[in-house]
């Protein structure tokens, strides 16, 4: 089943959103499948953004990063990348909907307070960055209430 790798952001555990944002993919009906409280280091934090290093916002959103503990996560479920990014909404949070965890909870785009995998692709290669060593394999009694075909 598809995986997405999820992030908290420090702003977003500072402010005490965390109980909050996990609600809001387990209500869906996704399933977590891994979930760390960690400080983060320099070489990760520039790994993970790697495709962006030549931004003018690079060494910002690097140290925005390593300003404080983030949740690294793993969720999983059918369409959860696509989904995953809806429940987040757009990057800047002026145009981020209502509803959306950017819309509901944030103001500026260098303190949007989660990240979500852009692509299947890009999911895979973040959750071997993150979980090295894998994640929790379980098997969830609600599959037949959430799925038609479980
Ligand atoms: P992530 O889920 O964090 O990857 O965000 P995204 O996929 O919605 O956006 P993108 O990957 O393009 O950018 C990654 C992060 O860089 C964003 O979430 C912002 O925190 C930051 N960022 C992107 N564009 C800008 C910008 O123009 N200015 C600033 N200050 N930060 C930016
Ligand atoms: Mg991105």
């Amino acid at each position: 089943t598809e995986q997405t790798y999820i992030m908290i952001k420090p702003d977003g555990v500072q402010r005490g959103l965390v109980g909050e944002i996990i609600k809001r993919f387990e209500q869906k009906g996704f399933t977590l499948r891994a979930l760390e409280l960690k400080m983060v280091d320099r070489a990760l934090a520039e790994k993970h953004y790697e495709d962006l290093s030549s931004k003018p916002f690079f060494a910002g959103l690097v140290d925005y990063i390593l300003s404080g503990p983030v949740v690294a996560m793993v969720w999983e479920g059918k369409g959860v990348v696509l989904t995953g990014r809806k429940i987040i909404g757009a990057t800047n949070p002026a145009q981020s909907e209502p509803g959306t965890i950017r819309g509901d909870y944030a103001i500026d785009i260098g303190r949007n307070i989660i990240h979500g995998s852009d692509a299947v692709e890009s999911a895979q290669k973040e959750i071997a960055l993150w979980f090295p060593s894998g994640v929790a394999h379980y098997a969830t009694a609600l599959a037949p209430w959430i799925y038609e075909k479980p």
